[in-house]
């Protein structure tokens, strides 16, 4: 017998699928004007503090939600609690700008439509939701800590400490492993290949939203200033 008329061909797993769809965006996120400037140190600290302010509105969007999508079965598998960032995003904002660094705090609008969106899909659609939750902590675990290292040597953070703690996550140990395992949930999300496409193009679009809030930064730190 025809041995390709009895072999099925291979299935691409989702998490092969979803990351080579955005890699192109990710390297545009990497190289934007502002995460360059701000990697090459070329930034001072009002921008990081500027940039992790962004942050904290988006991650306040990503969970606030997760308690109603604790239970859902497709977004539920991806809430973990060791992944949470907005407590120590809080305790970095506390260090850049002290106590009061919430007062008059108002996103940007691409930050503002960003968490929007989020919200929307958190409230709406549960796969959408895990397209943003994929883009903002699979890179935070990898990326991340680049970033983290380059913000300890410009502006003197403490090694893991206060001004850096988005980027260390205590609850895992072995971020190659839990990597790993959110791989293997992406690749057995419950939903049909059409959802499946619409996902990618919501992962997409979470990257559009990223470039869009660095674009919106440069604009208020270029480089020169
Ligand atoms: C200059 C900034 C950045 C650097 C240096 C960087 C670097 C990296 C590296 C080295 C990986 C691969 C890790 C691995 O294979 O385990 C990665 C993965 C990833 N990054 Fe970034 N990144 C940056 C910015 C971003 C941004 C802005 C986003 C989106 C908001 C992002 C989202 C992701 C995602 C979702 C992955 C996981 C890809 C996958 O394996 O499925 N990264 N990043």
């Amino acid at each position: 017998m025809d041995a390709a008329a009895t072999t099925p061909t291979p299935v691409t797993p989702f998490s092969t699928v979803i990351r080579t769809a955005s890699q192109q965006q990710h390297t545009e996120a990497e190289n934007s004007s502002f995460m360059s400037d701000m990697l090459g140190g070329r930034l001072g600290i009002t921008a990081y503090r500027r940039y992790t302010e962004q942050l904290w509105f988006v991650y306040r969007a990503l969970e606030s939600a997760t308690g109603s999508l604790a239970e859902d079965p497709v977004a539920g598998p991806f809430i973990r609690p060791e992944l949470a960032r907005t407590p120590e995003l809080e305790r970095d904002l506390a260090h850049l700008g002290g106590a009061g660094w919430r007062d008059g705090l108002a996103p940007l609008p691409a930050t503002a439509a960003y968490a929007a969106r989020i919200a929307e899909c958190a409230r709406d659609w549960p796969a959408g939701y895990v397209a943003h939750h994929y883009t903002r902590y699979l890179g935070d675990l990898s990326g991340g800590q680049v970033i983290r290292g380059t913000a300890e040597k410009t502006w003197g953070f403490g090694h893991k400490g206060d001004g850096v703690r988005f980027y260390v996550f205590e609850g895992i140990a072995n971020p190659a492993a839990f990597k790993r395992r959110y791989r293997e949930l992406l690749d057995a999300l419950p939903v049909d290949d059409l959802e499946k496409q619409r996902v990618v193009e919501e992962c997409r679009r979470a990257f559009a939203y990223n470039t869009a809030v660095f674009q919106e930064l440069e604009r208020r730190f270029p480089r020169s200033a």
